[in-house]
């Protein structure tokens, strides 16, 4: 980034960490730890009323209406979900509010401004569509789509539309990805070589065995809907409720997690994404009738470009992951890695530094063997954490959906960048199911 870049950057992220280094840690250089506190100054705009409806009422879909009703001037006026007993909740949760299984009516309404997606990937695209035809600001849940012949078709229509589009893979705006970006550009870990992520798991929820309502049935469920615009079944309460087994509906294991990963490295690095797509995996343990496998790995290759240097990426996802629950992201350069968490960075610099060459000289001249192993320096952490209070990731992504809204601004996930982080997702799948390895144009977002 240029200097006057990274000045438009910090004043639109408003990040006041300004390395405020407060402490040190340590008793020797070699485990030297320097803590920073990073805090969150935004500037939002606060004016005008933004009517929103949810389309979509379950785990996801409800968790970003809470959240977007924390912000001020923000008013919920609609509710549509295909199962009855969570537009029951709505009602009892929300009070006063429209309720519908057809999300067509929640778009009719003159008085919803926007609407949020929290429905199964493969309602994804037809409903942003559909919201941005009939003049709707829209956040849907990430993935962006359902598949990548997906992709520029709601590209095509949010350009014509006008409306704002936020992507829900929220940890972009977090305080830990925004400072992430930063040092990067400062050369905090040299350049960019490597990156790697990895999200483990081992519970039935965290595996997508969620609880079936004792209610589920063709009766409480609106089915023939959920399945109008794929493979017509039988009502199958398991393919409802747990859809992300299922790839009619879901997406596997890269389109629901790996594609955070995605979002969160191509936001730190600027990057289009990947040319190259491999993955491989299997099913383990969760033999419950799922579609998808329970262990993926992912291998990426970014081309050179002048956003970045070129680099491998590694992803891996194991829901049978006896050290259960860790997910990281780390980036790794020529002088250093940082590992990238919401509200912190951790910057370990080891830098490789070419011996004293005078000394080297003076060495080769009195016949003395010289060695031309480099010296490395000790390790030397620094920790950028977020101050008390910090409201998280997902209250900011709302924050700066809404202020686009109101003040007919941009945001950085728009559907071009929610398309560049969906589609190596999407890819690992095809690659997966054909045992190849995929070739992408990630600036024209095409199959090569
Ligand atoms: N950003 C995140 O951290 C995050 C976390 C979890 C889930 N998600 C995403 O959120 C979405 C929802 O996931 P979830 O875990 O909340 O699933 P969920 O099963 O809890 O909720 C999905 C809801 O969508 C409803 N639905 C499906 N098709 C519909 C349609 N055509 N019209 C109206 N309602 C419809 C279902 O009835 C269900 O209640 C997914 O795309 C998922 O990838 C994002």
């Amino acid at each position: 980034m240029s200097n006057n870049q990274r000045r438009d950057f910090i004043k639109k992220v408003g990040l006041t960490s300004a390395a405020i280094a407060i402490g040190t840690s340590g008793a020797n250089a070699a485990s030297r730890k320097t803590f920073t506190y990073m805090k969150r100054n935004n500037k939002l705009s606060k004016d005008g009323q933004v009517n929103i409806a949810l389309i979509g009422a379950g785990g996801m879909g409800s968790a970003d209406t809470d959240t977007c009703l924390r912000h001020e001037g923000v008013k919920l006026v609609g509710v549509c979900d295909l199962y009855l007993g969570r537009l029951k909740i709505a009602k009892e949760k929300r009070g006063d509010v429209f309720t519908t299984t057809d999300y067509k009516e929640i778009l009719k309404r003159k008085d919803v401004d926007a609407v949020i997606i929290g429905t199964s990937d493969h309602w994804h695209k037809q409903i942003s569509i559909d919201a941005l035809n009939a003049g709707k600001h829209v956040y849907c849940e990430k993935p962006m789509v359902h598949s990548v012949k997906e992709g520029h078709e709601v590209i095509n229509v949010w350009r014509k539309s006008g409306k704002v589009m936020l992507v829900g893979a929220q940890g972009t705006s977090s305080v830990g990805n925004e400072k992430a970006k930063e040092l990067l550009a400062q050369g905090a870990i040299g350049d960019l070589n490597f990156a790697e992520g990895f999200w483990a798991r081992h519970s039935p929820t965290g595996a997508w065995q969620y609880p079936i309502p004792k209610d589920a049935s063709i009766e409480s469920v609106d089915w023939k809907r959920y399945i109008g615009n794929t493979t017509k079944r039988d009502f199958d309460a398991m393919r409802f409720f747990r859809w992300r087994n299922y790839r009619d509906y879901g997406t596997g294991m890269s389109g629901d997690l790996f594609v955070h990963l995605f979002s969160s490295l191509h936001y730190i690095t600027n990057s289009k994404g990947p040319n190259q797509i491999g993955a491989s995996g299997g099913l383990r343990y969760w033999n419950d009738g799922r579609e998808v496998p329970d262990v993926m790995i992912g291998m990426f290759q970014y081309p050179k470009v002048k956003e970045h240097p070129g680099f491998n990426l590694s992803l891996r996802c194991n829901f049978v992951d006896g050290t259960s629950g860790t997910t990281y992201l780390r980036l790794v350069g020529s002088e250093g890695s940082m590992d990238v968490q919401w509200d912190k960075v951790i910057v370990k610099r080891n830098n490789a530094v070419p011996g004293d060459a005078f000394a080297q000289a003076k060495a080769k001249e009195s016949g003395q063997v010289v060695s031309d192993r480099k010296k490395i320096q000790p390790p030397k952490e620094m920790i950028y954490k977020v101050e008390n209070g910090y409201k998280g990731a997902h209250y900011d992504h709302l924050g700066y959906w809404l202020d686009a809204i109101r003040t007919g601004g941009t945001v950085d996930q728009d559907p071009v960048f929610g398309f560049r982080a969906a589609a190596p997702a999407l890819l690992c799948n095809d690659s997966y199911y054909q045992s190849k390895f995929i070739d992408w144009d990630p600036v024209n977002m095409k199959l090569v």
